[in-house]
């Protein structure tokens, strides 16, 4: 009885905080607004951020959609010295990251 609880709890915490995130398709627009709110500081030409005008550019769609798996991880998976947490310094709130996963995860297209 104890192990099943043990293994229950665990799951009904992520699902109540998964569904307090209001993140139904399509995704890609809200994840462009996300960039737009949190990344092109430092990831564009022109932008006011420190570091700023950074090789990684993500200002048009194709840069966003050929990074696809890199902003995934940057955002959302493990911290490691190969994978550095964006933005930088920072971190997204759990909706936007929700978000940018379900994107990914459900193709990390435009059409997403
Ligand atoms: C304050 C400036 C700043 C902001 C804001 C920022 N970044 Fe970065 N970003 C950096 C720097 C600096 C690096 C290079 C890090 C390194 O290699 O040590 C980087 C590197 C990256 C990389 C390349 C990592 C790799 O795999 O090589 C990606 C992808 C990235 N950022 C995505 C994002 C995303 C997505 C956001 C917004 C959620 C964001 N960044 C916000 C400064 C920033």
């Amino acid at each position: 009885m104890i192990r099943f609880v043990v293994i229950l709890c665990p799951l009904v915490l992520i699902s109540c905080s998964n569904e307090s995130v209001d993140a139904t398709g399509p995704y890609f627009p809200k994840v462009k607004t996300i960039i737009q709110n949190n990344c092109i500081t430092c990831h564009s030409a022109n932008g006011t951020g420190e570091p700023k005008g950074l090789p990684v550019r993500l200002e048009t769609d194709d840069e966003i959609l050929s990074l696809a798996e890199a902003i995934k991880k940057a955002t959302n998976d493990p911290v490691s010295p190969r994978n550095k947490r964006m933005p930088y310094g920072g971190e997204l709130n759990a909706g936007d990251k929700e978000i940018i996963l379900r994107w990914f995860e459900s193709g990390g297209t435009a059409a997403n």
